[in-house]
């Protein structure tokens, strides 16, 4: 049996996968951006509709790894889906876990928009180190209504972005710079020496990262190219854009290609990352005291928060984790970025250039609900 097809649990037994994803693809002729029409419409059961928007919560390379085990009545567990890790830039699965925070913190304010709430314990079988195993991420219980109104920020999670292309050469507003630090263990910076050096610091961590072959394939495996082939894999890195799909067709664009260091495919990704670093019109970035599974979670619920105030202020982010991942040759980048952003200590878990839009993207797919219930 392939592993992908089962999920073992903590608590003994083991659950089938939903079987399309499992097996990493979508039925034919699904489309791969469809969790974002309308989400939770005609779901009956409050957790399958908070679900729905929960699934659309940032997260590392797309690769929704959570799973949700529905079957005790009025609880939620979520699971790790361990076939859906970066082993090589996320060895610790560090920013795995904070795909999960952000999880978590749109599963409860979607809850709280439909009345209800839940009582959330986090990694209910202890926090596994140094990797992820199959107990539990979180445990969640429904505990009935909260009182008050929803949240004004969650009408945003449906507009919410990572936007990697050029921004605008305007600065950021003051006040909607303020706005984005009010986030819990949110810091920022638009002045101009700074962000000089941050723009210098996150390009260097990407160009490294595009010369250190592990690291660089396990992107470029993950990436899809072309409307077929995302409609396949409604997760990694999606390029379906019409010009990305002909230069494919001419053989221009190849994973291949992509890999291969020289190359047009190559030397245009790593000039479309220059290009977004240096319209970069300020940094913020996400610190916590120390780098446990329960502040990795923490950062990933203030991230997500994060986003749909930048939204809220008609700001686009863009994550930079390269400069911040664990494997090797990052170490010059990751001793010089926590020098300059955390000389008190710290770990740095999140940096997100922002700025103002030139175009608005695309919602990235999404492997749909069904496919990340777990089935007993
Ligand atoms: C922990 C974490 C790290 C991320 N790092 C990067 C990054 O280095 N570069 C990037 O382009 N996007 C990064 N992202 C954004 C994801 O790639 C993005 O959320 C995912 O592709 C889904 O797209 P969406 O946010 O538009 O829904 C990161 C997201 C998270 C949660």
């Amino acid at each position: 049996m392939d592993r992908r097809d089962f999920i073992r649990l903590a608590g003994g037994g083991v659950v089938l996968a939903a079987t399309a994803s499992a097996a990493g693809c979508a039925p034919v002729g699904a489309d791969p951006r469809a969790a974002w029409d309308n989400p939770g419409a005609g779901e009956t059961d409050i957790r399958r509709k908070a679900l729905s928007f929960a699934i659309l919560a940032p997260n590392p390379h797309n690769m929704q790894p959570w799973m949700a085990d529905l079957r005790t009545p009025g609880e939620v567990t979520f699971y790790v889906d361990r076939t859906r890790l970066l082993p090589v830039t996320d060895p610790f699965n560090r920013q795995i876990v904070i795909g999960f925070g952000g999880v978590l913190a749109y599963f409860q304010m979607a809850l709280r928009q439909f009345g209800q709430s839940a009582e959330q314990t986090l990694f209910p079988d202890g926090e596994p180190a140094p990797r992820l195993d199959d107990r539990p991420i979180a445990r969640l219980r429904l505990v009935g209504a909260p009182g008050g109104a929803g949240d004004p920020l969650f009408p945003r999670l449906l507009d919410r972005r990572t936007d990697r292309g050029a921004y605008a050469d305007r600065p950021v507003d003051p006040a909607a710079f303020a706005a984005l630090l009010a986030s819990p263990g949110v810091s920022g910076t638009i002045e101009a020496g700074r962000l000089g050096r941050l723009r210098a610091l996150v390009y260097e961590g990407a160009r490294i990262e595009a010369h250190t072959p592990a690291a660089h394939h396990e992107s470029v495996e993950r990436t899809f190219i072309g409307a077929k082939d995302v409609a396949a894999h409604p997760w990694g890195i999606s390029l379906d854009q019409p010009v990305m799909a002909a230069m494919n067709a001419v053989g221009v664009l190849t994973k291949a290609k992509m890999a291969t260091p020289g190359t047009t495919a190559f030397n245009e990704a790593l000039k479309f990352l220059k290009t977004g670093a240096d319209t970069a019109q300020g940094f913020v970035w996400i610190t916590t005291a120390e780098n446990r599974r329960i502040d990795q979670t923490a950062a990933g619920e203030s991230y997500a928060r994060l986003c749909l105030v930048a939204a809220a202020q008609g700001l686009a982010m863009h994550p930079w984790s390269q400069g911040l991942q664990e494997y090797a040759t990052q170490k010059p980048v990751f001793d010089a970025l926590h020098k300059e952003l955390a000389p008190d200590g710290g770990r740095i878990q999140m940096l997100s250039r922002i700025g103002y839009p030139t175009a608005k993207p695309r919602p990235a797919p999404r492997r749909g609900l069904n496919a990340q219930i777990l089935k007993a």
